[in-house]
């Protein structure tokens, strides 16, 4: 699986342009040229998989509550791209995306699957399920049947799958493995545990997801990973030099919250 130059992965979607895990973001990321996306999901009150990184839509909407109290009927009418005005980096032209309007309405893992199917060339997206304790074995259970949905739960060749699951819960992705053994799944860290570090890591999962300050202290650990025949997933890639670094190192998929500028990078190099 090994390539010499990594796939750009649209961190939260163009989310150092656009407010993150909006349709917005995502179509911003796709037209910047991303190779695959990345997004987080929670179950909300009425079972649905929702795109959001915190426990809370407080940060990230016009809004407060708890997501998993929350129904996609009470988050309907709710603004998920204003508060993102406010911040740096947020030209007006940017931040309301190519819809050109701000967006109401939580994102769907429905619709994101949707979006990632009906692009016009191949892309992939990488789906981080949250709170593994809390609700252990629910989110993974909703996931691998909305994926069967799409005919996304088991393609004959792992390399091909257009989607990707990932969790720091070792848990998670061990259920998530024996419930969809067709779908290549990442396990995240931020600190080697145990023999991860010789690039020996649990056999549930198919790549190594490190946190790119672990690669700034070894990025050698890309290459004893890939001996072992496990490729790389890095995090978050943002910095000209840790761009460099991945690439040098030979990390397969990058996740950047700057699409465009990450691609410039790679393509300068
Ligand atoms: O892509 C992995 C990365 O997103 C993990 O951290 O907190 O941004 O979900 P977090
Ligand atoms: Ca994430």
């Amino acid at each position: 699986m090994r390539q010499p130059t990594p796939d750009v992965v649209a961190h939260r979607g163009a989310s150092a342009h656009h407010a993150e895990h909006t349709r917005g973001a995502y179509e911003l990321a796709l037209e910047q040229g991303a190779d695959a996306l990345e997004c987080d999901i929670r179950v909300s009150r009425d079972g649905h998989l929702v795109c959001v990184h915190d426990r809370r839509i407080d940060r990230t909407s016009n809004a407060r509550g708890v997501v998993s109290e929350l129904t996609v009927a009470a988050m309907a009418e709710v603004d998920f791209t204003g508060w993102r005005h406010e911040l740096p980096g947020s030209a007006d032209e940017l931040v309301r995306g190519p819809a050109g309007a701000r967006e109401r309405g939580v994102l769907t893992l429905d619709e994101l699957l949707g979006m990632v199917r009906d692009h016009s060339r191949p892309v992939r997206l990488f789906v981080e399920t949250k709170h593994p304790v809390r609700y252990g074995g629910l989110v993974e259970h909703k996931l691998v049947a909305l994926l069967a949905r799409y005919g996304m739960a088991g393609p004959a060749d792992p390399e091909s799958s257009p989607v990707l699951m990932m969790s720091f819960s070792q848990s998670a992705v061990r259920r998530f493995r024996e419930a969809a053994p067709g779908v290549p799944t990442v396990q995240l860290f931020k600190r080697f545990r145990g023999s991860w570090r010789t690039g020996v890591l649990p056999p549930w999962a198919d790549l190594a997801g490190p946190d790119i300050r672990l690669l700034r202290e070894d990025p050698g650990f890309v290459e004893r990973a890939a001996a072992l025949g496990r490729d790389t997933y890095c995090w978050t890639v943002d910095e000209v030099a840790d761009v460099e670094l991945c690439r040098r190192a030979g990390v397969r998929f990058m996740a950047t919250n700057a699409p465009a500028s990450t691609r410039f990078h790679l393509a300068q190099s």
